[in-house]
């Protein structure tokens, strides 16, 4: 399995209180799939996430990303793992706001060891039109398309999604679900998305459902749905 996972877990102290986030997390997903997350707010879908991309880390249990106990990995190994094999899109963008869109993706391009084609990228997520644009002059559905752009240039060999479609309205989070399945295609992108959204599990081959901490139901579709067809 590319990413397997098992007995995670992981606390915050915060003053004298600990809490307990994860609590024993498994699961596993195959290279090349998509994998969703449902769940509600709190329940250390996030965390989980952060751990797999290298932005945090668990407190025991195993972690493994392609073959990479990232658990066990430095402080200069996470942080090379997190900038060489992993694309992350977040709920609000994060774009950076004084650069145009071809100089956002450029920012990461630059650090990558073999980036994609700026252009490449920028034409697969539809926006290569509006290269010399600043994100204030794009719609939310845009801006989000030019932070996946900005995830895939590196060329992940995980993209990681929290809420990518959080913020966005019914049409063009089904436009951004397209993209995203379009990236697993045709660059085999393992990719990993959390949501509130319980619709948007047809289009993954696995689906995690965690509650407080814990995955309490795992589930393979056999049959995946094309994103143009998932309704709300
Ligand atoms: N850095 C942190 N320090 C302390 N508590 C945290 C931190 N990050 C997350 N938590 C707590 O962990 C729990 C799970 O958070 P999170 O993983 O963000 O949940 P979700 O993404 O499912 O909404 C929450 O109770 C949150 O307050
Ligand atoms: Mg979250």
């Amino acid at each position: 399995m590319f990413i397997d996972v098992s007995s995670l877990k992981k606390s915050y102290t915060t003053g004298v209180v600990k809490t307990e986030v994860l609590k024993g997390i498994a699961m596993n997903l195959g290279k090349g799939e998509i994998g969703v997350i449902l769940g509600p707010s709190g329940s250390g879908k996030s965390t989980l996430m952060n751990i797999l991309g290298g932005i945090d880390r668990g407190d025991s249990g195993k972690v493994m990303v392609d073959g990479v106990e990232i658990n066990n990995l430095n402080d200069d190994q996470l942080t090379e793992y997190r900038r060489e094999e992993i694309g992350f899109v977040f709920q609000f963008y994060n774009l950076v706001p004084n650069l145009t869109v071809g100089e956002n993706i450029e920012v990461v391009s630059n650090i990558s060891k073999s980036p994609l084609n700026i252009d490449e990228v920028l034409e697969a997520v539809g926006m290569l039109d509006k290269k010399h644009r600043f994100p204030r002059e794009l719609s939310g559905g845009e801006q989000q398309r030019v932070s996946i752009a900005r995830a895939i240039v590196k060329n992940p060999k995980l993209l990681l999604c929290d809420e990518p479609t959080g913020a966005l309205d019914f049409l063009t989070s089904r436009s951004i679900l397209q993209l995203l399945q379009q990236v697993n295609k045709k660059y085999g992108t393992t990719l990993l998305m959390i949501t509130h959204n319980a619709a948007i599990a047809a289009m993954a081959n696995r689906v995690f459902k965690v509650r407080s901490g814990e995955i309490v139901e795992a589930m393979v579709n056999q049959v995946t749905v094309p994103a143009e067809r998932i309704e709300w």
